[in-house]
């Protein structure tokens, strides 16, 4: 993770830069040390006192500065435990090509021997230029991580690839390139959000997940190095990506779609709330209002996690149990009744835990007892759970 990292950010001319900005206030919010270089061109764009403050820390901008008792593009470089170059222009690019060691940020680069992540940003042609292109290659081949640049409307007012990765998504990436790969290999199967289960042609029962749960455990188990399924429920639109993601509705499409997935796995988490009744007889047109009550006749639906368990080989199962009172009971009585590994007890009464929010407060039921835990953001949680299939 990013928290304690030391990340020495350098920033180089060009209009992202104004971006770069956003992106110190999100490394610091992650919890990230940073110190700053600026090229002079970079200082031309935004100013050495707007960095230092989002970034809290020193922006260093001149070689020659206080030499007497540090030789400071050394110090930094050995202090970084990871480079990041954003945005990287075409000139910066072309000198770390050559080991061009010319100011502050070029020659730090030289004494520095970990891994570097460079984000570039520049006018389209200079982009596509096979001088461009070719250095970028060169990059590649020493081992840099390249962020591409994306397509889009330039500040140069032309069309095309040149546009500086988004500030959210360049966290995102760092974020990946710390988190430990320990679940490599392992094919992990996450539900998430609700089940909905149909009255008549227009209408359905369902309940309030929102998914948050399910898509931080896919997200966080992806970063970790899993394959990941994730089958979801209807719910707003996340973000994910490299998750193989299947949607469905009912309890028998969930059902299904996990038993296509479950022999070759090696463990299901059922964060999804499926709904534990559903109508009878389903009428297939609307139902029109009679002036009259109208009762449904309701049966239970499929449990899908005591239906999977009976399947059980090598996989770890892990179920939740959503309650509003006896909640370790409650939870434990699923642990046997279900024949799972873990049940994530919370509390939907709590505040700061259960649906639609993005904190959770749960605790961790086994066969070898039950671990409390304090409240956590969901993100957090998600990484507990997966500590457990580890
Ligand atoms: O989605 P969010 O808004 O982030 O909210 C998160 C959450 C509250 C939905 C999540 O933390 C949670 O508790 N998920 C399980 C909800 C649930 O259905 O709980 P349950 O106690 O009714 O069911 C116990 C377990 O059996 C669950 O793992 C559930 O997925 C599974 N189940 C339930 C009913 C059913 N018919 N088949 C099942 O497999």
């Amino acid at each position: 993770m990013i928290d304690g990292k030391n990340i020495l950010l350098g920033v180089t001319g060009g209009i992202a830069s104004y971006k770069v900005v956003d992106l110190c206030s999100r490394l610091v919010k992650e919890g990230a040390n940073l110190k700053i270089i600026m090229t002079k061109a970079a200082t031309k764009f935004v100013s050495p006192l707007t960095f230092e403050t989002m970034g809290r820390c020193k922006v260093y901008t001149d070689i020659f500065e206080g030499h007497h008792d540090h030789v400071y593009h050394v110090d930094l470089a050995k202090w970084a435990d990871l480079f990041l170059i954003a945005p990287l222009s075409a000139n910066t690019l072309a000198k770390i090509t050559y080991g061009i060691a010319d100011n502050f940020l070029t020659a730090c680069l030289l004494a520095y021997d970990k891994d570097l992540i460079v984000a570039p940003a520049m006018n389209s042609n200079m982009y596509t230029n096979v001088a461009t292109q070719k250095n970028l290659l060169t990059l590649v081949n020493r081992g840099v991580k390249i962020i591409e640049p994306s397509e889009g409307l330039l500040a140069c007012n032309v069309i095309g690839p040149g546009r500086m990765e988004e500030p959210e998504n360049i966290v995102k990436y760092i974020e990946d390139y710390f988190t430990e790969k320990d679940l490599l290999n392992k094919k992990v199967i996450v539900t998430a959000g609700p089940t909905i289960e149909p009255i008549d042609y227009v209408r359905y029962i369902t309940n309030h997940s929102s998914g948050k749960m399910g898509y931080h455990i896919a997200n966080e188990a992806k970063k970790r190095g899993a394959e990941v399924i994730l089958i979801s429920g209807p719910v707003e639109p996340f973000k994910i990506s490299g998750i193989k993601k299947v949607d469905i509705k009912t309890n028998l499409d969930l059902q299904k779609e996990i038993d296509k997935e479950f022999t070759d796995s090696d463990a299901l988490i059922m964060a999804a709330a499926p709904t534990d009744y559903k109508v009878k007889d389903v009428a297939d047109k609307k139902i029109k209002k009679s002036g009259q009550n109208l009762s449904l006749d309701l049966i239970e639906n499929i449990d899908i996690l005591k239906y999977i368990s009976s399947k059980k080989d090598k996989q770890i199962v892990i179920g939740f149990a959503a309650e509003t009172e006896n909640l370790i009971k409650n939870a434990q009585k699923k642990l046997n009744e279900k024949k799972v590994d873990y049940i994530i007890a919370n509390n939907l009464k709590m505040e700061g835990a259960g649906f639609n929010v993005d904190t959770n407060i749960a605790s961790l039921v086994s066969k070898d007892g039950v671990e409390h835990l304090e409240k956590m953001t969901k993100k957090e949680l998600a990484n507990k759970i997966l500590d457990l299939i580890k």
